[in-house]
């Protein structure tokens, strides 16, 4: 699990027989990180739609001009709640999956880093369901859970306050607790823990109670990775077969600023 390329410039679109090796490198390894990079914001949409269509997301601030390519910033304040800092992403997550057709490909692009913390951590959930006991796997293959944009869970850490005319568009969706990925075949948990409101069948604390074993099984040091950020890198990861996590751990005062790109996805079967 994750890669690491060296010695490309994203000034320069890539090429299609570049853009078919990294995606290959993509599938391959769930992470990819492409080191070194130093491009604007058009140069970093055009190096993304080599990997698919990027998509607006008009609650989260973005670069201006850019409504595809928008910003996390350790300067970030929850605006429409109480002001205090906001680490987005603090939770084990899959990037939003409360949706019809959650993104399938997130992008960073780390433009300042701190040098301490602030790194991304990764759950490899092909891997995770793969080490479950055969029958456990079967049970888990009949289950669906309803996603909700509106945190789930208390006590999970701190979420963006939405607009609830944000909200209002954005009905829950019912998804598979195991996807199958549609580039490789592979099947992968499914899991965001913060949006999953309930397992449809189940109570909901029961439910709770799976999906929070399922995480503590998928976090185990063998599924993880752990990135550590250098200025200029460019981290894509695969949401339908991982989970993800920022770190918020570096100190006062450092500063830390990514520009970000999700890229369509299918519904999840
Ligand atoms: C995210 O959850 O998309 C953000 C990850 C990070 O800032 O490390």
């Amino acid at each position: 699990m994750a890669t690491a390329v060296e010695g490309v410039d994203l000034n320069t679109p890539p090429t299609p027989e570049l853009a078919a090796t990294l995606r290959k490198a993509l599938w391959d390894n769930q992470v990819l990180c492409i080191r070194g990079q130093s491009i604007g914001p058009g140069a970093y949409l055009t190096a993304i739609s080599a990997f698919g269509e990027p998509q607006i997301r008009p609650e989260i601030p973005h670069v201006d001009g850019f409504p595809a390519v928008t910003t996390l910033s350790s300067e970030d304040r929850d605006t429409k709640g109480d002001g205090k800092r906001l680490v987005a992403g603090a939770t084990w997550h899959s990037d939003d999956s409360f949706m019809a057709r959650p993104s399938a490909l997130t992008a960073l692009y780390g433009i300042v880093v701190p040098d301490e913390g602030g790194d991304t951590q990764y759950a490899n959930m092909y891997a995770a369901y793969e080490a479950l006991p055969e029958d456990k796997r079967r049970h888990l293959d009949t289950l669906q859970v309803v996603h909700t944009m509106k945190p789930a869970r208390e006590g999970l850490g701190r979420t963006r306050s939405i607009d609830p005319a944000i909200l209002a568009q954005r009905p829950p969706s019912t998804h598979p607790l195991i996807r199958t990925h549609p580039e490789t075949g592979r099947k992968a948990l499914y899991i965001s823990r913060n949006r999953m409101d309930h397992i449809v069948g189940m109570d909901r604390a029961e439910g709770h109670r799976l999906i929070d074993e399922l995480v503590e099984h998928a976090i185990q040091p063998q599924f993880t990775y752990r990135h550590k950020w250098r200025q200029g890198d460019i981290v894509i990861w695969d949401n339908r077969c991982l989970m993800h996590k920022a770190n918020g751990d570096y100190p006062e005062g450092a500063r830390r600023f990514m520009q970000r790109i999700i890229v369509a996805g299918e519904v999840p079967v």
